[in-house]
């Protein structure tokens, strides 16, 4: 089976680079130093394909899982949410087609004792050799197909033990559940199953940062519905998740979809878009709308003996759902929110700044209370108090006013709140904005509606 995220190198050109001007070193330096993204295990040297998210990470992730939950569930009456187990009965993955073909191909060096995928692996050559190592000393085995599912144990006794697998994508428990979710919420076909949550692949080579990971977020929906319907709804999906994506923030130069080749297809698709981003290593897939057909029913009614087909009340007519699916990658969308916001100025004075420039409801910080001085603690610290009821504040008294809203800058916050030697007097704060860096004052009672509209998510 084709790796389903498979990389584009021939869409991956040199022009596309140059239109890039971020280096990956420097925002992978900034997410570890600011705390967005870190290596899992940093003082045992990392572990590869595993990466934390540090406090201000957390607060992106979430916040995106959050407008991803408002789009596709909250805002639909024709999409319900579940919470799936990580773990299925090992039958799910015989049925759902991954035992026997989620696998890559393949090839072992036994010099240097490291392991390829064949699709990177050009003529005779390992591709750590030394330049000066002749071909000929490269000692490559055959490709051989290697299973990207994560497997474990269950069970107390080596004789009781059963191997189970960590999931490879979120959707099959939807199938399994389908049933059940249909008659519970009380859905009729066409309506869509969502939910968000933690992915593993055994990835070979796992690399660019976050981008593949050996463990990852999905946020996935499938849709359910008549054969019949199932083009016209491919076409709607694939809209709204384009959508989805602009409103995020991307612009349209860094966005854009691309047709799987038949010989790109993943064993259950007939077909599929992926939506693609433009890294500074290039384009490359976000997210995947497929039409899934009626693989994944089919299969699971074959295998577990349980009738998963409905009937039209209209017509009478019984028929197995055809299943329109959207799956985006939650650290790849958090990658590339982190690559759109980032910027480099020089201000007028010629100091240099960082900035992320993050859409306001999607900023981990909202507004960053500022005393000018230690002695305004007391009356700084009252409105945070006051704030982050609402809002998530953050409260910095240390070093200089220039410096701490250089740090906001960096952190993507939009509004920093100053506490001057006047506020006690006239009740009045100052409220800068991170991109223009315009400066209002404003009074202490009105500032929480002041920020609320200013913060309002009108998308
Ligand atoms: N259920 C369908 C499915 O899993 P996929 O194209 O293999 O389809 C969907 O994965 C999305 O999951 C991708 O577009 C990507 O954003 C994310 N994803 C897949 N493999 C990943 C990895 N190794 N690391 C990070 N994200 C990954």
């Amino acid at each position: 089976m084709a790796d389903p995220d498979s990389e584009t190198p021939a869409r991956d050109d040199d022009s596309d680079r140059e239109r890039h001007p971020l280096a990956m070193e420097t925002l992978v330096a900034l997410c570890a130093a600011r705390g967005f993204i870190y290596p899992a295990s940093e003082i045992y040297g990392g572990i590869a394909g595993f990466w934390d998210y540090g406090p201000l990470g957390v607060e992106l992730k979430n916040n995106l899982k959050a407008f991803w939950w408002r789009r596709m569930v909250r805002e639909r009456d024709d999409v319900v949410g579940i919470d799936s187990a990580i773990i299925s009965h090992p039958r799910t993955w015989e049925a759902s087609g991954h035992v026997e073909g989620f696998s890559d191909p393949m090839v072992d060096c036994r010099t240097c004792k490291r392991r390829f995928r064949a699709d990177q692996i050009e003529g005779e050559r390992c591709p750590e050799a030394p330049k000066k190592r002749a071909v000929a000393e490269c000692d490559l085995t055959e490709a051989r197909e290697f299973n990207l599912m994560l497997r474990t144990e269950l069970g107390a006794s080596v004789d009781e033990a059963t191997t189970a697998y960590l999931r490879p994508e979120t959707c099959q428990p939807i199938f399994t559940g389908f049933k059940r979710v249909r008659e519970a919420a009380r859905q009729k076909v066409p309506f869509g199953i969502a939910q968000i949550g933690k992915a593993f692949r055994n990835e070979i080579t796992p690399r660019n940062f976050t981008f593949r990971s050996r463990e990852f977020e999905q946020a996935e929906m499938e849709f359910f519905c008549h054969p019949s319907e199932s083009g016209e709804w491919f076409a709607h999906w694939r809209e709204q998740r384009l959508q989805f994506h602009r409103d995020l923030g991307f612009a349209e130069d860094l966005l854009r979809t691309r047709p799987h080749a038949p010989d790109e297809l993943a064993h259950y698709a007939r077909a599929a878009d992926d939506i693609e981003f433009l890294f500074p290593f290039g384009w490359q897939e976000i997210e995947g709308v497929h039409d899934r057909g009626d693989w994944d029913l089919s299969r699971h009614s074959e295998y577990s003996g349980k009738e998963l087909a409905v009937t039209d009340e209209r017509t009478k007519e019984r028929f197995t759902p055809c299943v329109i699916e959207t799956s985006v990658g939650i650290d790849r969308t958090t990658l590339a929110l982190l690559v759109a916001a980032y910027r480099q100025e020089t201000l007028e004075n010629g100091e240099e700044r960082t900035v992320l420039g993050f859409h306001p409801a999607l900023a981990p910080i909202k507004a960053a209370v500022l005393p000018l001085s230690k002695k305004l603690a007391e009356p700084a610290r009252a409105i945070q108090r006051e704030l982050r009821r609402h809002f998530n504040v953050f409260y910095d008294d240390a070093g200089n006013i220039g410096r701490r809203y250089r740090r906001q800058d960096e952190a993507g916050t939009p509004y920093c709140i100053t506490v001057d030697f006047e506020s006690g007097d006239d009740g009045h704060v100052t409220v800068r904005e991170r991109d223009t860096m315009d400066q209002k004052r404003i009074p202490i009672e009105g500032l929480e509606r002041y920020l609320r509209d200013l913060l309002e998510d009108d998308r």
